[in-house]
């Protein structure tokens, strides 16, 4: 048993949520600036370069037609260890921006503040409140007009169902905006715009008693309002409660302007300090402690093609405990075999670095020859570990797929089942028929260009795709309590079944898996899958 315990508490591991545009390139470049990541010298230049290189290398990746890598950044601050997840976002958006948030211990929620709670947000909100990791929301843009911050508090509330307890107010917003005051210390920072992109943002800090030099700085209405909100605030928000942050229960909010710089280190500091260290996983009923044991990981993610030279697969593996070592061996736990991780490296937007070591709270991608899948588990040659699979996440697009050339059927079904085993689809069938006829089922739409893609280059397979009108998918959850042939739908309904044979119904809208469930007494539902 290893001793790593000071290597893996200082690893704090979260993924970014937000809409498309919220700000969380933004956001998450002016982090790598206090992480020193990117050169405070030439930080204008360095975001334009990070920038830069992060859509190259997703050109690069649509061009071979396939999914967004969700690329991972790690630096240092403040004697921590931090790794940054992405979640891909636009259309690039698929099941892998989900298994993400698998991987991560926290979240960081950004929003616009002049758009309050967007649909992506919403969708992958859902996926971490399903695993109750704390969650800390950024409200960006306040150097914009922003909706009234009340209003943003009680949207956050009602739509995602999460407490809020604001950790700093803004004063203003947009032209009027003029710092945020900090609830904890009950003083004023106050806000500069003059050094975009540098770290110097921040500036004067004044206390709530020095009126006098308060009302001189942010105005005398900005101040008669803060003094209210104050009031009101202090009366109506919920009380701090670390323990409620840390089950996911309640979202401390912070405000900002990633663009400006203005309340990120604030926000950085604080979430750092109220983030939970690399959090158990659980193996086999059991919760095994990150620090208390050797290195274990599960794959959370397969990426293909990522070397079209080589047309390799890698497995991305978040390392539950211990330490990785490279040279030693481990145990593919679902395929039996004892071996060593081949190339093991740390994956960033557009470059690889080959690893020796990592920790728990790590992610590191390996060389995959194809014997890896989604929620496999790798630990060491002794050990008795196999963490519980990820769930499947609910396609929202489904379309009938056929391949053009009827001779090619063993072509078309080794590459469509190859293609849903790295987990960019899900493959169902017919209720009633067999494999004939194939339902492919994807999260984001590009899923199904990468499909057409892949399977046409690198399975010499044509198909064609007639698009099905259904968004909803559901798993039944007492299978074995449901008669499906008896089952009352609505005319809008389908039955389909996944590859196992476990039935699904496709709905065309909400309003029909509401008369569904209200058809059949008894009926459970679910958005997750199970593997
Ligand atoms: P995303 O990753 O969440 O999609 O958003 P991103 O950071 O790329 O930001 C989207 C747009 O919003 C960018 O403008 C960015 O500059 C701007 N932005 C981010 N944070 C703030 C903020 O705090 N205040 C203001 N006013 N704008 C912000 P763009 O014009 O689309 O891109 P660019 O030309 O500036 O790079």
């Amino acid at each position: 048993m290893g001793n790593y315990a000071e290597e893996i508490n200082k690893r704090r591991t979260f993924a970014i949520i937000s809409h498309p545009d919220a700000g969380k390139t933004t956001l998450t470049e002016k982090f790598l600036l206090y992480g020193g990541a990117i050169n405070l010298a030439g930080s204008v230049k360095g975001k334009a370069t990070a920038r830069h290189a992060v859509s190259d290398w997703m050109e690069i990746e649509k061009e071979r037609g396939i999914s967004v890598t969700s690329s991972v950044l790690q630096f240092n601050y403040d004697g921590y260890c931090i790794n940054i997840l992405d979640t891909p976002g636009h259309q690039d958006f698929s099941e892998d921006t989900y298994r993400t948030l698998m991987a991560a211990d926290s979240a960081v929620m950004v929003i616009d503040a002049s758009k309050g709670v967007e649909a992506q947000t919403r969708k992958l909100f859902k996926v971490c409140g399903m695993r109750g990791i704390p969650i800390f929301t950024f409200i960006n843009k306040m150097d914009r007009d922003a909706n009234d911050t009340f209003e943003l508090l009680d949207e956050i509330e009602k739509e995602l169902g999460i407490a809020t307890c604001p950790v700093n107010w803004p004063i203003g917003s947009g032209k009027a905006f003029r710092g945020v005051y900090d609830r904890h210390s009950n003083s004023v920072v106050t806000y500069s715009d003059t050094e975009k992109g540098t770290k110097e943002g921040e500036t004067n800090v004044i206390s709530m008693d020095d009126e006098a030099q308060l009302t001189e700085v942010i105005g005398a209405e900005a101040m008669s309002t803060l003094q209210d909100e104050i009031e009101l605030l202090d009366g109506a928000s919920a009380e701090f409660d670390l323990d409620e942050v840390r089950r996911g229960k309640l979202t401390p909010v912070f405000f900002g302007s990633a663009l400006t710089n203005f309340g990120v280190e604030i926000f950085l500091q604080n979430f750092l300090k109220m983030a939970t260290t690399p959090l158990p996983r659980v193996s086999k009923g059991d919760v095994l402690d990150p620090v208390e044991n050797d290195f274990s990981a599960f794959v959370f993610k397969i990426q293909a093609n990522m070397n079209k030279a080589h047309r390799d697969r890698i497995a991305f593996m978040r390392i539950c405990s211990g330490k990785f070592d490279a040279s030693a061996e481990v145990k593919h736990v679902q395929g039996g075999k004892v071996m060593r991780l081949s190339q093991p490296q740390q994956i960033m937007a557009d470059e690889r670095k080959i690893l020796s070591e990592a920790y728990a709270g790590d992610i590191i991608g390996v060389f995959d020859p194809g014997i890896f899948s989604i929620g496999d588990t790798v630990c060491m040659p002794k050990a008795d570990v196999c963490y519980e699979g990820i769930p499947t996440f609910a396609p929202e697009h489904f379309a009938r797929v056929r391949q053009v050339d009827t001779m090619k059927r063993k072509q078309f079904i080794k590459g469509i089942n190859q293609i849903a085993q790295e987990g960019a689809i899900q493959i169902f069938q017919e209720f009633n028929t067999g494999m004939e006829e194939i339902i492919v089922g994807v999260v984001g739409v590009l899923q199904f260009d990468v499909l057409k893609y892949r399977l046409e280059s690198e399975y010499n397979v044509e198909i064609k795709l007639e698009p099905l009108p259904y968004e909803h998918i559901r798993w039944i959850e007492n299978k074995e309590e449901v008669d499906l042939a008896k089952l009352i739908g609505t005319s809008d309904m389908k039955k389909i079944k996944d590859l196992k044979g476990n039935p699904l119904l496709l709905f065309i809208n909400s309003w029909s898996i509401g008369m569904t469930l209200d058809r059949n007494k008894g009926l459970v539902l679910s958005e997750f899958g199970r593997n």
